[in-house]
């Protein structure tokens, strides 16, 4: 039996170590917010907070995950931080087919939370595990820079 945090409320499973946990958060959990879209770690579509740190989910068997606290965009839309980060995206026009975003999101919180006041270098580099397939890169640094002020 693995047990973690998800979303603030611990849970267990016991589905097999070696299941993704993008997997797990889609099939068990139904949280199906987080996107998988390479399955390889290069798109950051799966991205999560794993202690606090954004993790490609498609990678992270979920034998790894024992007491860890994660949080993903299912749950992160409940809080204040979303909802600014929804709003500066909205302004900036910085969602476009929208596969992205989940993951673009919970790597610009991630930054955020351990940069309140990034550059525009810093929040480039804060995204750089995450591909927009519409290439709009330079609505989603606005956004997070909006966030930022
Ligand atoms: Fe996980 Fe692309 S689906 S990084």
């Amino acid at each position: 039996m693995i047990k973690f945090t998800l979303n603030g409320t611990e849970v267990e499973t016991d589905a097999p170590a070696t299941l993704r946990l993008i997997d797990l958060l889609r099939d068990e959990f139904q949280l199906i917010g987080s996107k998988e879209g390479c399955g390889d770690g290069e798109c950051g579509t799966c991205s999560v907070l794993v202690n606090t740190l954004v993790q490609n989910s498609c990678l992270i068997p979920i034998g790894a995950m024992e007491g860890a606290e994660i949080v993903t965009i299912d749950g992160f839309c409940e809080s204040e931080q979303f909802k600014l980060l929804s709003e500066c995206y909205s302004e900036a026009g910085a969602v476009q087919c929208g596969y992205c975003i989940p993951g673009m999101v919970m790597a610009s919180a991630a930054l955020l939370s351990k940069n309140p006041h990034p550059t525009e270098d810093e929040i480039r580099e804060g995204i750089s595990g995450n591909l927009c397939r519409c290439t709009g890169y330079n609505m989603i640094v606005d956004a997070i820079d909006l966030a930022a002020k």
